[in-house]
């Protein structure tokens, strides 16, 4: 069932429960961060391996306080400056978070989501919510209620519905359990506004494998079914490929020849309007049932960093 019942949602999280729920950078399948048994219901409904921690959303800083075992001094910046927010910071984590939700890890991700609905929510409840992306494990993210309701409807009982997420892209992940910070995840949060407000540059250390103590940066993720390849070159794999149906997932001024269906993440080249449109002519694309779907490389700026990382990952090349 899919609605705008904020208390309903919460009656069915305090039953241990799972819910669909917006954010602003993808929905999320929640569950009570702190009851064992609902957080094991999210992995068996996303069909995601124990492997891959799930991030823990709070309503406020004080709440996030609860479930750290410090929150040093620069973590408070970034807090306090983009919370609610695209941001996800890891910290060492207190006893009272499962290692289930870590996956045994001694720290916790976790974030503010910035959604009236799901900050309303938050504050209702008594506990925090695990939730990751509301998707089967793999594919793409939801970035409407109607995607979370036409992949996992039939296994929740309720999906609170924020309309489209404005954000679009996943939180960015900044470790800050060292003594010099680090990316963990390219994101919805620029980097240059995370470095701006730490004062230093942060080394993205971003997994390109499939090494499980790098979870959710698996190679293969985000990856629709139709065939999916992202190219800078994108003239020559038409002409490669002259006998498929061809679909292109364009970016700014169009310039491929025009019998080729195109879905353009952003006309004017804006990169946050690709980002709030990514997921959702992914998925229109591949429900299209084309032969081919090929990605144009953006520009490696801005949101155009997560985009392309979001790319490369759904691509099988
Ligand atoms: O924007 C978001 O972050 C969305 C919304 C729903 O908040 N959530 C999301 O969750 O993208 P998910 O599960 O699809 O991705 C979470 C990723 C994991 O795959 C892993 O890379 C990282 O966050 N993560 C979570 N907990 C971690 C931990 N304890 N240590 C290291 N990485 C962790
Ligand atoms: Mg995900």
């Amino acid at each position: 069932m899919i609605g705008t019942d904020i208390g309903l949602a919460a009656a069915f999280l305090r039953q241990g429960k799972t819910v669909g729920i917006p954010t602003e950078t993808v929905y999320g399948l929640a569950a009570n961060a702190l009851d064992e048994d609902a957080v094991v219901s999210i992995f068996k409904i996303k069909e995601r391996p124990f492997f891959d921690p799930l991030i823990v959303h709070v309503a406020s800083i004080e709440d996030a306080r609860k479930h750290v075992k410090s929150f040093p001094e620069k973590a408070l910046q970034l807090a306090s400056r983009f919370w609610p927010g695209p941001l996800t910071l890891l910290l060492e984590k207190n006893d009272n978070i499962p290692f289930l939700v870590t996956s045994g890890s001694s720290k916790v991700a976790i974030r503010i989501p910035n959604h009236p609905l799901t900050l309303a929510l938050l504050n209702q409840l008594e506990f925090p919510l695990a939730a990751p992306s509301a998707n089967p494990f793999g594919y793409i993210s939801p970035t409407r209620a109607s995607h979370v309701e036409d992949q996992l409807g039939p296994k929740i009982p309720y999906i609170l519905d924020g309309g489209s997420s404005h954000v679009g892209l996943e939180s960015t992940i900044v470790d800050c359990t060292g003594e010099s910070y680090s990316v963990a995840r390219l994101g919805g949060l620029h980097l240059k506004d995370i470095e701006e407000c730490l004062g230093e540059k942060l080394l993205v250390q971003i997994s390109s494998n499939s090494n499980p103590s790098a979870p959710g940066q698996l190679d293969k993720h985000y990856a629709p079914s139709t065939k999916f390849t992202l190219s800078n070159n994108i003239d020559k794999m038409i002409s490669d490929n002259k006998s498929k149906r061809i679909a292109i997932l364009s970016f700014g001024v169009a310039k491929y020849p025009p019998d080729i269906f195109q879905m353009n993440l952003s006309e004017t080249a804006s990169l946050d309007e690709a980002a709030r449109n990514l997921f959702h002519y992914m998925r229109s694309l591949d429900d299209m049932k084309f032969d081919l779907i090929l990605a144009q490389k953006l520009p490696d700026e801005g949101l155009g960093l997560a985009i392309n990382d979001r790319l490369g990952r759904a691509s099988e090349n």
